[in-house]
């Protein structure tokens, strides 16, 4: 028999006792949310975050909230190719299985930043991290099958700019459209990835969940923090938020579902763009040139 959570998810997920779920982005907001739901439901969750002091408190909040001893902290920059290479060796090593992988770290901002690979920030972190980690965890996770990717994505892929001659925004920069940009590319990634998965048992879907009181935008300063606070009345709470990653990482209902984009637990269409097979393509070849050993 499934448990419910007490997120009150609309659907009744599965009992994920035996289940490794890894979650990046857990220290904070929709990341932290979901991997508390994981651990409620009964699957090991091994919570991704950067920081040590947060990582082990966030790790230290799930446990209580959940009281699950199965909460494993890694930490990782994922901004940084080397880090996501040692963050999935360490997984790798430590793990036997990997049952279901949640892309949810993310970051928008205000300015144009460069990882410690040259790689406009944004991008790296929101869309590169994602493609990076999902394919050094991806034999394991067919192992593992069935198993789940769901990658956190946004409504902003409808505004996104994603230019092939400009993939890191170095001839233009709007916050919000390379924001929009990053998550565009999750939305091409989880179809490709889906389609490349199709026989192996490993189901792709993405989301957007919804407007959430989370710390996105904090890390732009003073102004950042102030756009935070005002929204925070009229966003839905990290829990709501967590909803479809939650539905889309357990459900049975969401079983065997594959390349999919969610809101509110139900199936939605996507931009045009979102579609293009051509740009698709482009996109993968540059992010496995990006991600190719010796970076940029
Ligand atoms: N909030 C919304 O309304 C909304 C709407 C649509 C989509 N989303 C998406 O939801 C996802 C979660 O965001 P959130 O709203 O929950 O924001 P959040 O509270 O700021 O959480 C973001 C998480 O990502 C982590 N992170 C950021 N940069 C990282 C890096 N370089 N390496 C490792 N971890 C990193 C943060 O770690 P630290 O704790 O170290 O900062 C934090 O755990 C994102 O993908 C975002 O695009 C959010």
């Amino acid at each position: 028999m499934g448990r419910t959570s007490t997120l009150r998810v609309p659907v009744t997920n599965e009992d994920m006792d035996g289940r490794i779920c890894l979650v990046t982005g857990a220290t904070s907001g929709i990341g932290e949310a979901t991997a508390t739901a994981l651990a409620r439901l009964g699957a090991h969750v091994i919570v991704v975050g950067r920081s040590a002091e947060r990582g082990e408190a966030a790790a230290l909040r799930i446990s209580r909230a959940t009281d699950s001893a199965s909460i494993d902290l890694r930490l990782a920059d994922l901004s940084s190719q080397s880090e996501i290479r040692r963050l999935a060796r360490e997984v790798l090593d430590a793990y036997p299985a990997l049952h279901v992988l949640v892309n949810n770290a993310g970051v928008t901002n205000l300015r144009r930043e460069e990882t410690v690979d040259g790689i406009e920030s944004t991008f790296a972190t929101n869309h590169l991290a994602y493609f990076l980690l999902t394919d050094l965890l991806c034999d394991r996770l067919i192992e593992s099958a069935p198993a789940r990717v769901v990658n956190v994505a946004s409504h902003a892929h409808t505004f996104g700019r994603l230019e092939p001659d400009d993939w890191q925004s170095e001839q233009e920069y709007s916050a919000m459209k390379v924001y929009g940009g990053s998550k565009l590319a999750n939305v091409l990634f989880t179809y490709d990835l889906a389609r490349r998965l199709e026989t192996k048992g490993v189901t792709v879907n993405c989301l957007h969940p919804g407007a959430v009181a989370t710390r996105m935008g904090r890390n732009n300063g003073w102004l950042g923090v102030l756009a935070s606070l005002l929204m925070k009345p009229f966003f839905a709470s990290p829990a709501k938020g967590a909803r479809t990653s939650v539905y889309l990482a357990a459900s049975k209902e969401a079983e065997g579902v594959t390349g999919r984009y969610f809101v509110n637990c139900k199936p939605k269409e996507t931009s045009e763009r979102s579609r293009d097979a051509v740009l698709s393509k482009q996109l993968w070849d540059e992010s496995r040139r990006l991600t190719a050993r010796g970076g940029a």
